[in-house]
C-alpha cells in the first residue's frame, strides 16, 4: 500500500517528504481553507515539493463548472488529480476529462456502488471516507473490504485512496484489506513511526553503550 499525505500544510508535506514514505498529496477545500492561502499558490507550492499525484478539489456543483475549474488546475502540473465529488454531475465530468486526459479522483464515497459507478464513469482513482462512517456507527473498513472485492471482480485499475483516516489502525487495516493507498494525515504518520519499546531500545543502548565507554 502507497502512502499520500491528506493535508494542504506545505511544512507538514515537507517532513513527511523527508521520511521517504510520501508518494501523493490529497487536499480538500476545508484543509486548504485552514491554511489561509490562496488555493493556486498552494497547489504549485505542494507540486513544487512532491514528485507525485496531488489531489485538488473542484467547487463548483454542475459538470461544466467543474471541468472549467478542472482544466485551469490541470494546467498547474502534471501531477495535478482533479478532485470531484460523487454525484451525477460530478460522474459526467469525470468522464468528459478522463477523455481528455485529465486524471480525477472522486471523493467522498460512502458507498461501494458509488465506487463502482465513479470507476465505470473513468475515474483514476476513488476516495471512501472510513473516519466519517465509524462517526455515524458505520464500519468504514466494511466499504473498503467491498469495494477491494468488487474491483478485483472485474479487474477494475481505479486505485483506491482510502481517506478520512483518524488513527493508525485505519491504516493497519486498509493495508490488509489491500487498499493500493491511504491517505493519512501528518499526526496519523507520526504516530505510526512511535512505539514505546523503540524509545526504551534506544535509551537502554545508550546507557549500555555510555556505561562500557565505547566510542564511534
Ligand atoms: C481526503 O481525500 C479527504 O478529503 C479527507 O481524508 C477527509 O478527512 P476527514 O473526514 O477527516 O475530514
Amino acid at each position: 500500500m502507497k502512502f499520500f499525505i491528506d493535508t494542504a500544510n506545505v511544512e507538514e508535506i515537507k517532513e513527511a517528504n523527508d521520511l521517504g514514505v510520501i508518494s501523493g498529496v490529497t487536499t480538500n477545500p476545508s484543509l486548504v481553507a485552514k491554511e489561509g492561502r490562496d488555493f493556486i499558490e498552494v497547489i504549485k507550492e505542494i507540486a513544487s515539493i512532491i514528485d507525485g499525484p496531488i489531489s485538488a478539489e473542484v467547487i463548483s456543483e454542475d459538470h461544466q463548472g467543474m471541468i472549467q475549474e478542472a482544466r485551469k488546475l490541470a494546467a498547474i502540473h502534471n501531477n495535478i488529480v482533479i478532485k470531484i465529488p460523487m454525484t451525477a454531475e460530478g460522474l459526467k465530468a469525470v468522464k468528459a476529462l478522463s477523455k481528455e486526459g485529465i486524471k480525477t479522483n472522486v471523493t467522498l464515497i460512502f458507498s461501494a456502488n458509488q465506487a463502482l459507478l465513479a470507476a465505470r464513469a473513468g475515474a483514476t482513482y476513488v476516495s471512501p471516507f472510513v473516519g466519517r462512517l465509524d462517526d455515524i456507527s458505520t464500519e468504514g473498513m466494511q466499504l473498503i473490504r467491498d469495494i477491494v472485492e468488487i474491483f478485483k471482480n472485474y479487474d477494475i485499475s481505479t486505485e483506491i485512496i482510502v481517506a478520512s483516516v483518524r488513527h493508525p489502525m485505519h491504516v493497519l487495516k486498509a493495508a490488509k484489506l489491500g487498499a493500493h493507498i491511504a491517505t493519512v494525515p501528518y499526526k496519523v504518520i507520526m504516530q505510526m513511526i512511535k512505539h514505546p519499546l523503540t524509545d526504551a531500545g534506544i535509551q537502554r543502548f545508550k546507557e549500555d553503550w555510555k556505561k562500557a565507554n565505547l566510542k564511534i
